[in-house]
């Protein structure tokens, strides 16, 4: 890692899922390097409101600065959870509980990471999905999904994530895309930007999925150029369960997620290391813009 000396890092991570005591352990321990860090977290904190206020606020009071995207977990509506909002309401609730806890939602507005690396802005997006991430030969979302079904990998979201009061989650995430994309094109053009979607923005990526079918809860092909028209240094996600960097137009992605202990067990590193996104780590080129 680069070293930072005071000026702190910008840091990564998601995919949490602290439902699982294991999990909730790594959480406890995750710890700045230094009192200037900021932590990313890019979604699928926990399944219930109680579970995604219990970390935030814990590391809240460990690091300088928390952003926050949601993932689908979060959207969820689990039986179980006393918190029974749906949809736009729940994720609406989520953000009123991130800003009494201080943190950064993609609600508010874009702050700019002035540590080494800076200054960049940093965004913080909800995007969700809408199917276009489909299998060759299925043509429309209703084919993806029924060849989904038939294979039997569907995603949980189909039950318990709701797009009230969308008609569907494909047009919530449209509604998402178009105001985000009017956002992100008011920034600061002078600053390049850090991109933190939980959903990763571009289609490549999940080619590496065990289940491709699953591509289509992934994403959306309506962000495939946002990395180079936003001016991204790096792109940061999760979802796919699947940690590693890669390059897309000369832009850094990292997929920063912990997983379930099954996932986690099977790896070499550990779990719970936080992923260096500013200052770029030693030996990876800054993306020149
Ligand atoms: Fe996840
Ligand atoms: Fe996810």
């Amino acid at each position: 890692m680069a070293e930072t000396d005071d000026g702190g890092s910008l840091l990564a991570i998601s995919d949490l899922h602290v439902g699982y005591p294991e999990n909730r352990s790594i959480v406890e321990g995750l710890r700045p390097r230094t009192p200037k860090d900021w932590l990313l977290v890019a979604g699928d904190v926990g399944d219930t409101v109680a579970d995604v206020e219990w970390a935030l606020r814990l590391l809240t009071g460990r690091f300088a600065r928390v952003v926050w995207s949601p993932g689908n977990h979060e959207l969820w509506t689990p039986p179980g959870d006393p918190v029974t909002l749906r949809g736009v309401a729940r994720y609406a609730h989520l953000v009123e509980l991130c800003r009494e806890l201080g943190v950064v939602t993609p609600e508010d507005p874009y702050p700019v990471w002035e540590g080494p690396g800076g200054p960049v802005t940093v965004a913080p997006l909800m995007l969700l999905y809408d199917h276009s991430w489909r299998p060759d030969g299925f043509d429309t979302p209703e084919a993806a999904l029924a060849e989904a079904y038939r294979t039997g990998i569907v995603c949980t979201d189909e039950v318990l994530l709701h797009p009230d009061p969308y008609e569907s989650r494909s047009a919530w995430c449209a509604a998402r895309v178009a105001e985000t994309a009017r956002r992100l094109a008011e920034r600061d053009p002078a600053l390049p930007t850090v991109l933190m979607n939980h959903w990763p923005l571009v289609r490549d990526v999940t080619r590496v999925l065990r289940y491709p079918i699953f591509a289509q809860w992934c994403g959306t092909d309506a962000t495939a150029d946002w990395h180079v028209r936003f001016a991204a240094a790096a792109a940061v996600y999760g979802h796919l369960h699947i940690p590693r960097t890669t390059w897309h137009d000369g832009v850094r992605f990292e997929e920063v997620s912990v997983g379930y202990p099954r996932e986690w067990r099977t790896r070499r590193v550990p779990p719970g290391r936080l992923r260096q996104i500013l200052p770029p780590p030693d030996g990876v080129p800054p993306t020149a813009w």
